[in-house]
């Protein structure tokens, strides 16, 4: 007996549904969910799980069709590198000619293995430290987003000392709210991000003045998982209204970097389109003649990516299914309530009659659950499930949390697939620590 009544909610799409939407998958009778052309308890049954799994010629087809709806805009593209940072998944964007967008020393020492050249990232972030901004500057990097007046001092400082001249965008806060979960909303003028509105002619007639720097343009990015195109086009108005204003009063403005922020759909809710997009940066900045920049990253890899687990057992008359996956692997549930697709991976378990099962790992935290009243079809123990959609922000934002080591990584390209990158073991997880000798010999 549950206190609460345990619905499902009617309308959580079918499993026929989830996967019609996604052309990167299909239910086959016999090999159960495949991906791209591999079916993926081909990669369960080698590497176990919990496993991420990524499809490369889906992330090249979405960089192409992205490519595709801007074609006739002068648009570079930088893969914002937070997203998904594999070495792999880099290599994929690189080879299909896209730049870096990065917010670490980490991120940018990533792209540059991957080959991506030091003038084809941009470093963006809000406290960029002076050895973070002395490596990127000393490597020529292509763009530095200046998030804050000290920031722009500091750039200045270390790139004289280096006798370089690094290229600078003003990001500006556009205070646009971009209709998108608090914790990736980015473009509010409460939020941390940017330059002020109104401080920003001053800071880049300012920035003109200064030795080791050169203001190329300005920078914006509203949020993230953004699906309606209000926010961009109220936003990019603003920032067409900069270059403007600041061309009026003598400076030079030859780049506008719009950010990233494309949403992707999880449920049945439709993705953002590209050429839609694409039609409101030729909205607003179609005849200003200014290199622009884009810095998708949920948009290329999300749906590119997902998260393969196995039913440990079901309880409570099968009202919870307890995965071997938990939020210290994917924890946009726990920390966005973000709605995944659980999808079987076998084709039997993917018909019949669905109830309302709660999804949860085994880490000691309500919080760790993948879905609740999930109509889901039954599962029993062993039965291995999907977790779609979860290429972007998922095996990036991993914890060893439990002292659960961190789970392999399989490529599928077509009808391939290769490991690249292997289990974590447990030994890995205290390789870094010791245990100081003071504490010898003490008891309690
Ligand atoms: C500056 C910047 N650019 C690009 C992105 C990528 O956003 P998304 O993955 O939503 O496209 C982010 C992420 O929040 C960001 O902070």
């Amino acid at each position: 007996m549950h206190a609460q009544a345990h619905e499902a909610d009617a309308a959580d799409p079918s499993v026929a549904d989830l996967i019609a939407a996604r052309p990167h998958l299909t239910m086959h009778p016999m090999d159960g969910l495949v991906l791209e052309d591999v079916p993926l308890n081909a990669i369960a049954d080698a590497l176990g799980t919990p496993v991420w799994v990524y499809g490369a010629g889906t992330m090249r087809a979405r960089l192409a069709e992205l490519q595709h709806a801007v074609a006739d805009l002068p648009v570079h593209i930088h893969y914002a590198v937070k997203a998904n940072d594999h070495l792999a998944v880099l290599k994929i964007f690189a080879h299909g000619g896209a730049g870096a967008d990065v917010v670490s020393e980490g991120e940018f020492l990533r792209a540059r293995k991957a080959g991506i050249a030091a003038e084809n990232i941009v470093f963006s972030g809000v406290g960029k430290t002076v050895g973070e901004l002395r490596l990127a500057i000393g490597e020529g990097v292509g763009q530095i987003n200046v998030e804050s007046a000290a920031e722009l001092a500091m750039i200045s400082t270390v790139a004289t000392a280096l006798g370089k001249t690094a290229p600078v965008a003003l990001r500006i806060n556009p205070d646009v709210d971009a209709g998108t979960h608090a914790k990736i909303t980015t473009g509010r003028a409460d939020n941390k991000f940017g330059i002020p509105y109104s401080d920003a002619a001053a800071l880049y007639a300012h920035a003109a003045t200064l030795p080791g720097v050169a203001p190329v343009g300005i920078a914006l990015h509203i949020g993230s998982q953004i699906l309606s195109l209000g926010p961009y086009r109220a936003a990019y108005a603003r920032a067409a209204e900069m270059v403007r204003a600041l061309r009026a009063a003598g400076q030079t403005v030859s780049r506008v970097d719009c950010g990233g922020g494309l949403g992707i759909g999880y449920r049945d809710e439709p993705g953002a389109s590209p050429t839609a997009f694409a039609g409101a940066l030729r909205a607003a900045f179609g005849g200003l003649d200014v290199q622009l920049m884009i810095e998708p990253g949920r948009w290329l890899v999300g749906p590119a990516g997902m998260l393969l687990s196995s039913v440990v057992l079901t309880k409570a008359d099968e009202r919870f299914a307890v995965i071997d996956a938990a939020m210290n692997d994917l924890v946009r549930p726990a920390m966005y309530d973000a709605w995944h697709a659980i999808v079987p991976l076998a084709a039997g378990n993917a018909v019949g009659a669905v109830r309302p099962v709660d999804v949860v790992g085994p880490v000691c935290e309500s919080g760790d659950t993948f879905a609740r009243a999930r109509a889901l079809p039954s599962l029993a123990a062993g039965d291995r499930v999907a977790l779609l959609d979860a290429g972007a922000y998922g095996a990036v934002m991993s914890s060893t949390y439990n002292a659960r080591p961190n789970a392999p990584i399989a490529l599928v390209d077509g009808a391939r697939w290769a490991t690249i990158r292997a289990r974590q073991t447990h030994a890995d997880l205290w390789a870094a620590e010791s245990v100081p000798t003071f504490l010898d010999g003490r008891i309690g």
